[in-house]
C-alpha cells in the first residue's frame, strides 16, 4: 500500500489530489492525528454558554470534549471522560448542570474539573489526582477555540492579528438564533476545497449569488495588485473603524479581509437589504459587506453589518463531514420584531444545501477507478489551491523522517 508520504510525493503541483486523499481509511487517519488532534480549532460561540454551568459537547474524531462556563464565567474544556472508568459525563449535546456529575458511579466534578466528591473510595484515595483533564481552551473576540495537542502550538500571533477584525461585531453580545448541522457525504477536504471557490457559484447557488461576488478577487486569495475599487471599500471601512484590510498568515492559515458585497447590497437576503433591524457590531453602514475569515481546518464565517455567521467543519469519516452553522444576532434583537428567521437564514440554509450536493458529487465521482486529479483553474481557484498547498505542506512537515524521529 502507498504510504501518505508516498502519495504526497508524488502530488502534481496545481492538480485535485489523488483519490486516497479523499477516500482512504488511513489518510483520514492521518489527517486527524496531524491536523486535526494537533491545531486549534474552532468549537463554539462563547455566547452559546449563557451562564456558569452551560456547556456543549464537540466531539472530534476519538476526542470528546466538554466546554463548560465556569462559576467564575470563564470557558474551561476537559476531555468528556471520567476519571474513575472512563465512562462519557456529559451524555447530550448542551446543557446546564450545577456540577458534572458521571452518570455511572457519580462521581461529581466541580466546574474548573476538580474532583469535588466520590463515594467509598477509601483513605488513600487522594482527589486531587483525579480531576478532569484539560484540554487547551481560548476565547477570542467571543470565539471559542480549543486544541487536542498535549503542546498547543502558538494561538498569540493569530489572535492578536483577528482580534481587532472581530472586536468590531461585538460578538460578546451576541446571541445564536438559529444552528444547522448537516453531514455532507464527502471528504472534510472537498467541503474545504468547495468553500474556497466561486467558480461553482453561479451555476449552484442562485440565491446567494443575488447578494455574493462571484469575483475571484473577493473569493480567492490574493494576487498581485488589489483591485482599485477593492482598496476603496477596504479604505471606506477602515476610516469609520472596521479594520478590512486584506491579511493572509505567512503559512497560509487563516485569511481575514471585509470584502464587498455586490453593488447595493447590505445582507445575505433575497432582497440584498438588512435582515435584522438591530445591529450585531458597529458599523455605521449596512452595505460594509462581510468580514471573510477562515481559519484551517475547522471554519469560515462571515461577519455582516447587522449580523454574523460561523461554520465549523468536522471530519467524521473518510467520505462524512459535519457541518454546522449558527447565525448570530444582538442578544437584544427580537424575532418578529428586529428580524424574521426565515428571512436571516433562507438564503445560507439553501446555500449549504446546494454546497451539499456539489460535494457529495464530487465525492461520488472521485470515488470511481476512473478518476484522475484534473487541473485547477489558475483564475477561479487559487483559493482551493492555497488550501490544498497548506495541507500538503502542513501534512509532510509533521510526517518527515526527521520530525517523526524526534517525537
Ligand atoms: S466511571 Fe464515572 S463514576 Fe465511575
Ligand atoms: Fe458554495
Amino acid at each position: 500500500m502507498t504510504s501518505t508520504i508516498e502519495l504526497l510525493a508524488r502530488r502534481v503541483p496545481g492538480y485535485a489530489l489523488e483519490q486516497a486523499f479523499y477516500a482512504d481509511q488511513d489518510v483520514f487517519q492521518t489527517d486527524l492525528e496531524t491536523i486535526y488532534y494537533r491545531e486549534w480549532l474552532f468549537a463554539i460561540a462563547a455566547c452559546e454558554l449563557e451562564k456558569p454551568g452551560s456547556y456543549v459537547t464537540y466531539k472530534v474524531g476519538a476526542f470528546n470534549v466538554i466546554l463548560v462556563r465556569g462559576s467564575d464565567n470563564q470557558i474551561c474544556a476537559f476531555h468528556n471522560t471520567c476519571r474513575h472508568r472512563g465512562s462519557v459525563i456529559c451524555k447530550a449535546h448542551k446543557g446546564h448542570a450545577p456540577k458534572l456529575v458521571c452518570p455511572y458511579h457519580q462521581w461529581t466534578y466541580e466546574l474548573d474539573g476538580s474532583l469535588l466528591w466520590a463515594r467509598d473510595m477509601g483513605a488513600d484515595f487522594d482527589p486531587t489526582q483525579h480531576g478532569l483533564k484539560p484540554v487547551h481552551c481560548r476565547e477570542l473576540a467571543g470565539l471559542v477555540y480549543i486544541c487536542l495537542a498535549d503542546q498547543a502550538p502558538d494561538f498569540d500571533v493569530f489572535a492578536d492579528v483577528a482580534r481587532p477584525y472581530l472586536a468590531a461585531h461585538d460578538l460578546a453580545n451576541a446571541k445564536v438564533v438559529h444552528e444547522s448541522s448537516i453531514i455532507e457525504k464527502g471528504n472534510w477536504k472537498l467541503v474545504w476545497e468547495n468553500n474556497r471557490e466561486c467558480y461553482h457559484c453561479g451555476g449552484n447557488h442562485p440565491a446567494l449569488c443575488r447578494t455574493f461576488p462571484d469575483d475571484p478577487a473577493v473569493t480567492g486569495i490574493e494576487a498581485g495588485e488589489t483591485p482599485a475599487a477593492l482598496q476603496a471599500h477596504f479604505e471606506r471601512c477602515e476610516a469609520v473603524g472596521l479594520p478590512s484590510q486584506f491579511h493572509l498568515s505567512d503559512d497560509g492559515q487563516y485569511r481575514l479581509a471585509r470584502m464587498p458585497l455586490k453593488e447595493g447590497a447590505e445582507s445575505y437576503t433575497l432582497d440584498g437589504k438588512s435582515a435584522v433591524r438591530r445591529w450585531l457590531g458597529r458599523s455605521p453602514f449596512a452595505d460594509a459587506g462581510s468580514l471573510l475569515k477562515f481559519h484551517y481546518p475547522t471554519t469560515w464565517n462571515h461577519f455582516l453589518a447587522d449580523h454574523s455567521i460561523v461554520f465549523r467543519v468536522t471530519p467524521i469519516s473518510p467520505t462524512e463531514t459535519e457541518v454546522t452553522t449558527k447565525w448570530l444576532v444582538h442578544k437584544d434583537a427580537v424575532e418578529g420584531v428586529d428580524y424574521d428567521l426565515k428571512r436571516l437564514t433562507e438564503v445560507w440554509d439553501a446555500t449549504n444545501d446546494e454546497d451539499r450536493q456539489v460535494v457529495e458529487d464530487n465525492q461520488q465521482g472521485i470515488n470511481s477507478p476512473a478518476y484522475v486529479p484534473g487541473p485547477y483553474s489558475p483564475i477561479q481557484e487559487t483559493g482551493v489551491l492555497q488550501f490544498v498547498d497548506w495541507y500538503c505542506a502542513t501534512l509532510a512537515a509533521r510526517l518527515s523522517p526527521d520530525v517523526m524521529a524526534a517525537e
